[in-house]
């Protein structure tokens, strides 16, 4: 007989996004008028650069051509884009090599299928409230989680305690509070991963919304990180591909750990070995997309965009301030994570806000027990949805 992956029952029932999608469907469908803005889920609405777009109608060319045809690609990535990646990151001086680069079809996956690579056995700190890909994968694996304190005390950025942990999920800018680490914050623990032997798990895919010169973009800007860090970045946010899919993650050399024979092995050795298995690449037309990101009118094109966004960003926290309405975020992040007003539980004012404003956002509650209270919107929207938005939310509470 097969057995189930219990695991999987001590899972919430739906994943949050689909959860708040089905919400919002049902009330539009009892509510057709005015327009619900959505303002939840961080999907973006501006078009794909025309150095993105370019790129790809070149590469679909050459696609069906007999004399530049590909089938199969590398599973790593083409090395074209691995190399545009090295690149990018050399001009924060991190120094990676193209074999450290893994391009996949999104941060989303390799952070849930990076489990792979580790026991079960390992303990696994997690900020509390956090993306909810990093509880419920290791909650499908069974793994025990040590959730680690995000507050508005601590400005939503937990630094290590006194317990030990094997592997430590850090997101920064962070989804959802919007809340940035500076260096000094990283390194404490960059020196708790060296000190515990454990492995930090980056997500970085808000990087391109740092505009301070100050704020770190990745955690190996911090010396020693390349000892016990793994980087998650996605080309979804900072070039609009969440329909388009690519990403990559990087898994530096000098990153291993003990087997329980006691020999050094090489975690990026592990992880080519998990995607040759499991994993064909990315298509061709995509990476070439991607590549042209990092083209000099592809960087110029994408700041605009992300420019753009974070004007969103500034309305929304300018219109939250006119209702003294306290926020985090919005500064370095496409995301506000705001208290909701008159102490109303998360997901009533969901309720709340749907009902009275039409505007979508996303219940703190759903990314943690610490996310109670609090609500996220997101500066994805078109600048006069956006600005609708701060009107309807200005009418209820200025
Ligand atoms: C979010 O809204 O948190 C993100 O869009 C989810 C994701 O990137 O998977």
């Amino acid at each position: 007989m097969a057995t189930i992956n219990e695991n999987f029952l001590n899972l919430k029932e739906s994943y949050l996004f689909s959860e708040t999608a089905a919400r919002i469907k049902a009330f539009e469908e009892k509510n057709p008028s005015p327009k619900v803005i959505r303002m939840g889920i961080g999907d973006v609405t501006l078009p794909l650069s025309a150095a993105v777009v370019e790129a790809m109608e070149n590469a679909c060319h050459q696609m069906g051509q007999q004399s530049t045809f590909r089938g199969y690609g590398p599973e790593q990535g083409y090395e074209f884009l691995r190399l545009a990646i090295v690149e990018y990151y050399s001009r924060r001086k991190v120094l990676l090599d193209t074999s450290e680069i893994f391009i996949s079809d999104g941060a989303k996956s390799d952070i849930g299928n990076i489990t792979d690579i580790f026991s079960n056995d390992n303990i696994i700190m997690i900020p509390d409230p956090v993306y909810p890909v990093y509880v419920d994968s290791n909650i499908m694996l069974g793994r025990k989680i040590e959730y680690i304190d995000a507050n508005a005390d601590n400005g939503f950025l937990p630094l290590p305690d006194s317990r030990h942990a094997d592997i430590v999920y850090l997101c920064s800018p962070n989804n959802p509070t919007g809340a940035v680490y500076n260096k000094d914050q990283l390194a404490l623990w960059v020196s708790y991963a060296l000190k515990n032997d454990a492995v930090l798990l980056f997500d970085a895919a808000y990087e391109c919304f740092i505009r301070s010169d100050s704020l770190p973009h990745s955690i190996y800007e911090i010396p020693g990180a390349e000892k016990c860090a793994i980087e998650f970045c996605s080309f979804s946010k900072t070039a609009g591909f969440t329909g388009t899919r690519c990403g990559y993650t990087v898994i530096p050399k000098a990153l291993t750990r003990k087997s329980k024979t006691g020999s050094d092995i090489s975690l990026n050795k592990l992880w080519l070995r998990r995607q040759t298995t499991k994993f064909n690449g990315v298509p061709y037309i995509v990476q070439r997309g991607a590549a042209a990101v990092f083209s000099e009118e592809g960087q110029k094109q994408v700041k605009k965009s992300i420019d753009y966004y974070l004007e969103n960003a500034r309305i929304i926290g300018e219109t939250l301030k006119k209702c003294g309405i306290a926020y985090f975020g919005g500064e370095s992040s496409p995301y506000i994570f705001l208290e909701c007003p008159n102490n109303m539980p998360s997901w009533e004012f969901f309720d709340y806000l749907l009902d009275k404003a039409a505007v979508a956002g996303t219940p703190g509650a759903g990314f943690g027990n610490n996310g109670e209270g609090f609500f996220r919107l997101t500066a994805f929207s078109t600048r006069e949805n956006t600005i609708e938005a701060m009107n309807r939310i200005a009418n209820l509470f200025a």
